[in-house]
């Protein structure tokens, strides 16, 4: 039956969904969804609650009697302390590298593909600009090559996508299966050619001392690639098309504020809308009993607008700080790349804002997924409109 509040696939509602999640935030926290077979949590206490007790709510469904398929099993997919020598492992990884270096490296990569766009009228920012920037920049961040962009990778990376949604779409979940294991079998492929430079670099250098099979290790490199040109690229559509709803506020990008702004924009239109947990025991969220077995699932970007934790939750305030926003997650899966998030955020969108303070979204095309929210297509015209006007 479908659920009354909530049908996260409806593309009305994936095209804005926030109207819905404050409904359920003030009538239902803790809702029921029956089509789900899962709890959808709304509040940002009750998220926190959830994200910081991996002993309760795990990402490792195993524990509950849920298989997890092999090209599932990750750091993604296990908690502590089974995660945790990975988890340290991929941060040591992360830490080694010269990201100071990675922001230069970035900046060039944004200016010289802003200098191959500039005689052209309009362009489609996705497809032009932020899919070729975030993936340019993380294959330099993991020092491996993305593998040719051709149309079997386009029609693995869309089943990859779809399949994201496989709790609420189970018929997206094989061919999602299949495409992650595609890339995981890249990687393991540059792995074997014992890479010197980048992530991948460490990883080949260091790996004899890490008790992980394979494939947690080769998943773990592949998860930590594709989120590191997905989720960003998304991201930063989004924050364009929030921009040109709120002209006012674009100059505070360019000053003191772009820090604080580039958090304002996770909190306001982050993309990633919603993560999983099972629980591994029956617990009490907000008065209603949760059992053991039962899915959570945590609505960051609703979390994100909670009044009682956010002033004027509905307002874009780029110099909002504190921001203790969920856009990033929280706990033992919190984003392990949002340094580099933070980086390619504030890098696209000063060069874009600088270069072209006045440039207009024509029109757009909604990504239809309920979990990572985005645009398939933003075409805007670099020059001679009024700021960030429609
Ligand atoms: C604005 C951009 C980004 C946003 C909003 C974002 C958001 C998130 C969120 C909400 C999670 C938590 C998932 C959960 O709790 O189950 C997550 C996890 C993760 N993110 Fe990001 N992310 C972004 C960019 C990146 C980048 C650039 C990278 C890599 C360089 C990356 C790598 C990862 C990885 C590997 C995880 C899994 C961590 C774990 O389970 O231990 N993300 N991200």
């Amino acid at each position: 039956m479908a659920d009354e509040l909530f049908n996260p696939l409806d593309p009305e509602v994936i095209r804005d969904p926030y109207p819905i999640y404050r409904a359920l935030r003030e009538s239902d926290p803790v809702h029921w969804h029956e089509q789900l077979g899962a709890w959808i949590l709304t509040r940002h206490a009750d998220c926190t609650q959830v994200l910081k007790n991996p002993d309760i709510f795990a990402a490792d469904f195993r524990k509950v009697g849920i298989p997890t398929p092999g090209p599932l099993l990750s750091l993604q997919t296990l908690d502590p302390p089974d995660q945790t020598p990975l988890r340290h492992f991929a941060v040591d990884a992360l830490r080694r590298q010269d990201l100071r270096a990675l922001e230069q490296e970035a900046a060039a990569r944004a200016e010289s593909l802003l200098d191959g766009l500039a005689d052209r009228d309009t362009i489609d920012f996705v497809t032009d600009f932020a899919t070729p920037f975030t993936l340019g920049t993380i294959s330099h961040l993991v020092g491996m090559p993305p593998p040719e962009a051709d149309e079997e990778w386009r029609r693995h990376n869309d089943r990859l996508h779809r399949s994201m949604d496989a709790g609420l779409d189970p018929d997206s979940e094989e061919a999602g299966l299949a495409a992650r294991q595609h890339f995981s079998d890249y990687v393991a492929r540059w792995l074997a050619r014992r890479p010197e430079t980048g992530i991948s670099g460490y990883v080949a250098a260091n790996r004899e001392g890490l008790d992980y099979a394979d494939e947690v290790l080769f998943n773990s490199l592949r998860a930590f690639w594709h989120a590191g040109f997905e989720v960003p690229a998304r991201f930063l559509g989004n924050a364009l098309m929030t921009l040109q709803q709120y002209p006012e506020v674009v100059n505070e990008l360019s000053g003191a504020h772009v820090d604080t702004a580039v958090e304002e924009l996770v909190r306001f239109s982050g993309p990633v809308h919603v993560v999983s947990r099972a629980a591994t025991e029956d617990v009490t969220i907000a008065g209603r009993t949760v059992h053991r077995g039962d899915m959570v699932v945590v609505v960051l970007a609703a979390a994100n607008r909670d009044p009682e934790r956010f002033t004027d939750p509905e307002t874009l305030d780029l110099t909002r700080d504190p921001n203790p926003h969920l856009g990033f997650g929280r706990g033992t899966h919190s984003c392990l790349g949002n340094v580099v998030a933070r980086i390619e955020a504030r890098v696209a969108l000063r060069a874009l804002l600088t270069r072209y303070p006045r440039l207009a979204v024509l029109g757009s095309e909604r990504f239809l997924n309920a979990t990572l929210h985005g645009h398939s297509r933003i075409e805007v015209r670099l020059s001679g409109a009024p700021a960030l006007a429609h």
